[in-house]
């Protein structure tokens, strides 16, 4: 038998509401041997608030302990923009040395893309093959808060954000995403980053990309700047297989990537330290939508999803392919307005069924 000891940090708004449905499923999945063994941290704003802390050293050292971590969402109206991310999410993400940010971009049959709209006649189009996954660095980039501001309060106030770029951050992130290309049926990679502009750090990364591509001659690679790369998000979302991208860019295509697959309510993903180190962490794409939290209206999906993710990396691949299949149903089989309690209970009758 096994234990899985997992770090809940259910956070603001809807997380509340969307990672109790994501335990219930994963409750219901996980085999009778299988002891699941989850502590939840108060982390976010209500914390906040109330002792001024965002992420203590304390709990830090305590989620280290985990297998992994699920999260629901982080942020709040109440608290100043910058406090909650900064000092708790992306701080996890760092500490943890999460370097693979794993966002798929799926549309599962019965879901309507924006992008399927209507023809001008009235006849609906054909579903198209959207299944890519997008590997975004998650530790450098602009994300590292290395920048400043001279002169506060003056007409000639000046601020910086200045873009970290390592050859190791990138190669591994490079090298991670090449072994998912060639694991997958089409074996295709594309870089995206823009690098006729910001040419030092593009430059580096174009250079690696294309020196670990060496060690994966099966592996068809292109290269978009980004801003092309959002048109053909738009208008050939099927060509995508895996990409691979910096920190900031893979934020937006990501947030993109949602809406042409349904909407921002199915988007998982994983923040993951391949090498094991220290936990992964898994989270819905969403934010903490405070205009309708605390009304059972946010669908618990992505969250979902993303526990099928952390079941894959803790190596029950049986168990998340059976919650992918649960959600894939669902899917199919909408009709109406539901709770995300009743979504949560289809799910995980559905995944013990
Ligand atoms: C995301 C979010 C975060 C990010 C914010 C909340 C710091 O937008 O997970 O995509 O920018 O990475
Ligand atoms: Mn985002």
């Amino acid at each position: 038998s096994r234990t899985i000891r997992l770090a809940v940090v259910p956070g603001d708004g809807i997380g509340q509401e969307v990672v109790a449905e994501g335990l219930k499923v994963l409750g219901a999945v996980l085999p009778a041997d299988v002891k699941l063994e989850s502590t939840e941290y108060d982390l976010g704003a209500r914390r906040y608030h109330r002792t001024g802390e965002t992420l203590p050293d304390g709990v830090l050292a305590e989620l280290k302990g985990h297998d992994a971590i699920l999260l629901g969402a982080i942020g709040d109206p109440s608290v100043p923009s910058g406090v909650l991310e900064r000092g708790l999410l992306l701080k996890l993400r760092f500490a943890f040395d999460h370097h693979i940010n794993l966002r798929p971009g799926r549309l599962f049959p019965g879901v309507k893309s924006p992008l399927a709209g209507t023809e001008s006649d009235g006849a609906s189009t054909t579903r198209r093959d959207i299944d890519f996954v997008v590997v975004r660095e998650g530790t450098e980039g602009p994300y590292v808060g290395n920048g400043g501001t001279l002169r506060t309060g003056t007409p000639q106030e000046v601020a910086t954000e200045v873009s970290l770029n390592t050859a190791y951050g990138i190669e591994r992130v490079v090298r991670d995403a090449y072994r998912r290309a060639q694991a997958r049926p089409r074996k295709k990679l594309t870089l995206v980053h823009k690098n006729n502009v910001l040419v030092h750090a593009g430059h580096l990364w174009t250079r690696i990309f294309a020196e670990v591509g060496r060690e994966f001659p099966e592996v068809t690679t292109d290269y978009l700047h980004v801003d092309a790369a959002t048109i053909f998000f738009v208008t050939q979302p099927e060509r995508f297989d895996v990409i691979v991208t910096d920190n900031l860019f893979g934020d937006i295509l990501t947030d993109l990537a949602a809406a042409v697959t349904g909407g921002i309510g199915l988007a998982a993903s994983g923040n993951i330290n391949p090498s094991g180190e220290f936990p992964s962490m898994f989270e819905p794409v969403h934010g903490s939508a405070p205009d309708i939290a605390g009304q059972g209206k946010a669908d618990p999906t992505a969250t979902v999803l993303s526990v099928a993710m952390l079941l894959d990396h803790l190596g029950f691949a049986a168990e998340a392919a059976k919650v992918e299949a649960a959600v894939a149903a669902d899917l199919a089989e909408r009709s109406g307005t539901r709770s995300t309690s009743q979504v949560g209970d289809a799910l995980a009758a559905r995944v013990s069924g």
